[in-house]
């Protein structure tokens, strides 16, 4: 996991405003109904965040969450104290308990960087997930859509802090690095915090195959969410 995030989670929520949660649960929740066999409506977010979809889940589902960082989580507490949240690597956790839908949302799973974390991953997933139940990964990309570079600048301009993140990826092999440069200015000074976030290009073959080792039938692959794939998967 990337350790900006015990920096970054105060900023989270304002850096990603303009990210539409809801209507990306809204179409998810039409997707789930549509797929799920199970009779239940849990459904656990692992590498939540802050929150964002869960804050539309609980509307559909009795929701949980789960994530690597103990900051994310304090923000994510704050704001649904009433939500189940539990600090756990995805790639190793065990809650004691199954769900309906799993969920795994806006690239958190990029973060793992190899092969057998990612299946590792999964195989987690696998063991919280009733029969009939669902696992929904998105991937920030995938080996087949991935670009060699790109750019990006967001800024958020509030009365008691201004904050910038340029970045400029590159990938290195089966490695992207986004490095996000953050300038952080507060009444005292300005911050430079640097972020390379390197993320694992798996190709849908993998994200495919680890969901078949793992025992889920592989329903399908939509057009996701931020227009990359999206895979879903079914416990039979
Ligand atoms: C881009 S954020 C997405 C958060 C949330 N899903 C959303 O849509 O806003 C990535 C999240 O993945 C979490 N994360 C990264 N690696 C993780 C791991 N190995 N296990 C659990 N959480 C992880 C980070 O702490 C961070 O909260």
């Amino acid at each position: 996991m990337s350790a900006t995030y015990s920096f970054f989670a105060r900023y989270y929520d304002a850096i990603y405003s303009e990210k539409d949660y809801k209507s990306e649960v809204e179409s998810l929740h039409k997707t789930i109904q549509a797929l799920k066999r199970s009779e239940g409506n849990t459904l656990l977010d692992a590498a939540c965040g802050t929150g964002g979809h869960i804050q539309y889940f609980r509307n559909y589902y009795n929701a949980a969450g789960m994530d690597a960082s103990k900051e994310m989580l304090e923000v994510a507490r704050g704001k649904f104290g009433d939500v189940d949240f539990y600090q756990a690597n995805m790639t190793e956790f065990d809650l004691n308990r199954q769900f309906d839908v799993v969920t795994c949302l806006f690239g958190s799973i990029s973060y793992l960087i190899t092969k057998e974390s990612l299946h590792r991953a999964i195989k987690c997933f696998s063991d919280h997930t009733v029969r009939g139940g669902l696992v929904i990964i998105e991937p920030v990309f995938t080996a087949e859509t991935v670009r060699p570079s790109s750019m990006g600048i967001r800024c958020v301009d509030e009365a008691e802090y201004k904050l910038s993140r340029v970045s400029s990826s590159k990938r290195e092999g089966d490695v992207v690095y986004l490095n996000f440069h953050y300038l952080l200015a507060t009444p005292s000074e300005v911050e430079h915090i640097f972020d390379p976030s390197p993320m694992g290009v798996f190709s849908k073959h993998d994200f495919v195959d680890g969901m078949k080792s793992a025992g889920f039938e592989v329903i399908g692959e939509e057009s996701g969410l931020s227009k990359e794939a999206i895979f879903i998967g079914i416990k039979p």
